[in-house]
């Protein structure tokens, strides 16, 4: 055949296979399998999303624990909010001015950062932030190696940022910081102003000061012996003095307080921080006399407004009337802190994938075909099964020898970024699914049909989150008046956090849950909450508070020698 006419035919041979194997590929499930995939989807739905009535159960029960939080001490068991008073009862108002460093601890990534506040009011002169990803021995392994790691990252950023400040501004390192820790001053060395640090340490702390607490449990994973118990800012502080760069850690706040205080910078209607990132969090204004369990330090209720930042530790909420189905107990089972933080297990990064990837691993079971492996893998798997000892071969490598992807049965195969571009996927016959399905969860030509329903599934637990982060977002501001002001005023709410800042559906169904959840009053108050991402807003809100306690430090210090010699 000549070449001119091999090519057309070969040309629409291809084509021909192609449609054909498509067709295969989009062949529907037989009629018995479709209505067992309906009823198993309808059920998934039922247990993921609560119905308005026991949505207002749930937010009942929220507020009730916020109030037991806010009078008395909790016990520690990571199954109720804790309210821990943060000692920030002065906000930042946009003032503030200086300079200062921040390290902020807040997952498997931190970031150190300079920022220099002013001249004008909320305005910040330079900013300058470094991200750096904590290797898992680092945050599995010995405390001191964490601390180690983290002192001699922030040595090498202040080193090279005050060298390059040195060259470019000559005379300027030399800042507001005037004070020196006991360990500097024993030094016989001159003394010098140490670099103010805000350290934003995103964890659950009781403090016992503005710059002083102890670590009440780990979560997100890390699980470092030797910190549970001690002060962060001790350790920071002893790890940046053997790293031979002392620094005055001046504030030492969670993440939400980072948010809150950052917003509260530019907008003074901010009262509500939130994280939803690898974990979740937030922390509201509160007046100081809701927070009976607590006694002000001597001089906050004039310095402030009567008011104080309370870090809840929502994640922690658990009530039995929360939406969870069997996949969610067996997240929590393998995760590190069973039994601990169910709330955050249902709303944050760190398991919205791995409940879809399990809701799909049972889909898989039930509906032979849907999610398959390729026949090569799945004659290996099951020559590999078959080679074991059987009572040996778990139900996860007897599921694989039947057919199902190994991937699709490996925790911590589906990653919350994979579950939003699924949720978002608008791209014809779902393409960009059926390649996530093929490339995270190793299913061989994923049909249309199953794209459709990883799509169903990873909404449906992205929604879940929505709507609890809603309800807990409305109870606080039930919790705090704002939901009956007469006139309504506006409320802004901070939100960091990856899921918060990457997922843009996500942000959609919050909305539409928060006015969904506000009912009747939808109306009235919606246009009065405005929800804000401050990015980076930890950092740069230890920053913040870290220059704004030594102002006011300075400013009382000033107060005190002009009163002696007058
Ligand atoms: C921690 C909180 C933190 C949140 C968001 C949770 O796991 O307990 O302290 O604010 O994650 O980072």
């Amino acid at each position: 055949m000549r070449l001119a006419v091999a090519l057309p035919v070969i040309g629409t041979t291809a084509l021909a296979l192609a449609v054909a194997w498509r067709k295969l590929q989009d062949a529907p499930l037989s009629v018995d399998y479709e209505q067992k995939l309906q009823v198993l989807l309808k059920r998934y739905k039922e247990q993921l999303l609560a119905s308005p009535k026991r949505l207002a159960e749930v937010e009942a029960e929220f507020i009730a624990q916020m109030r037991e939080g806010l009078a008395s001490r909790t016990t520690v068991d990571g199954r109720r909010m804790m309210m821990l008073p943060t000692f920030v009862t002065r906000l930042p108002d946009g003032t503030e001015t200086g300079e200062c460093y921040a390290l902020d601890l807040g997952g498997t990534n931190f970031r150190v950062m300079y920022v220099r506040l002013g001249p004008g009011r909320g305005e910040m002169a330079a900013c300058d932030v470094e991200e750096v990803t904590l290797p898992r021995e680092i945050y599995t392994g010995p405390g001191d190696k964490l601390f180690d790691f983290l002192a001699s990252t922030l040595k090498s950023f202040i080193d090279r940022h005050q060298a390059s400040a040195s060259t470019s501004q000559p005379g300027d390192s030399s800042s507001s910081e005037t004070a020196v820790t006991a360990s500097a001053s024993a030094s016989s060395a001159p003394q010098r102003p140490l670099p103010v640090v805000g350290f934003c340490f995103s964890f659950a702390v009781e403090q016992s000061g503005l710059a002083s607490g102890k670590l009440l449990g780990w979560t997100k994973g890390f699980s470092c012996p030797g910190v549970v118990g001690n002060d962060p800012v001790a350790l920071l502080a002893a790890a940046l003095f053997r790293a031979g760069r002392p620094c005055r850690v001046a504030a030492l706040l969670n993440d939400t307080v980072g948010v809150l205080a950052a917003q509260r910078y530019l907008d003074s209607d901010t009262e509500v921080g939130v994280i939803i990132g690898t974990g979740t969090n937030a922390c509201y204004v509160e007046q100081l006399t809701a927070l009976t369990k607590w006694t002000a330090p001597p001089g906050a209720a004039a310095g402030g407004d009567g008011r104080t930042a309370v870090n809840m530790e929502w994640g922690a909420f658990f009530s039995p009337q929360l939406p969870r189905c069997m996949e969610d107990l067996q997240v929590d089972a393998s995760s590190p802190h069973p039994g601990k933080y169910l709330f955050e297990k249902l709303l944050s990064g760190m398991f919205l994938g791995e409940a879809a990837r399990r809701i799909l691993f049972t889909v898989a079971k039930e509906i032979p075909g849907l999610l398959a492996a390729s026949p090569a893998a799945t004659a290996a798997a099951a020559a590999a099964a078959a080679a074991e000892d059987e009572a040996a071969v778990g139900e996860e490598a007897a599921a694989v020898a039947a057919g199902i992807p190994g991937r699709l049965a490996t925790p911590g195969s589906l990653g919350s970024a994979a579950l939003s571009a699924i949720v978002e996927d608008r791209t014809w016959g779902l393409r960009t699914t059926r390649k996530l399905l093929a490339s995270e969860l190793g299913v061989h030509a994923p049909s249309r049909r199953a794209a459709e329903v990883a799509k169903e599934v990873c909404t449906l637990v992205a929604r879940r989150s929505a709507q609890l982060t809603a309800m807990a977002l409305l109870a606080i501001l039930r919790h705090n008046g704002w939901a009956k002001a007469v006139p309504p005023r506006p409320v802004t709410v901070a939100f960091d956090g990856g899921v918060y800042e990457r997922f843009g559906a996500y942000r959609t169904m919050l909305s539409e849950e928060v006015s969904e959840q506000l009912g009747e009053a939808a109306a009235e108050l919606r246009p009065y909450i405005r929800f804000v991402l401050s990015h980076d807003g930890s950092a740069l809100g230890a920053a913040v508070l870290a220059a704004a306690a030594v102002t006011g430090e300075e400013a009382a210090a000033a107060a005190k020698a002009a009163a002696n010699t007058a």
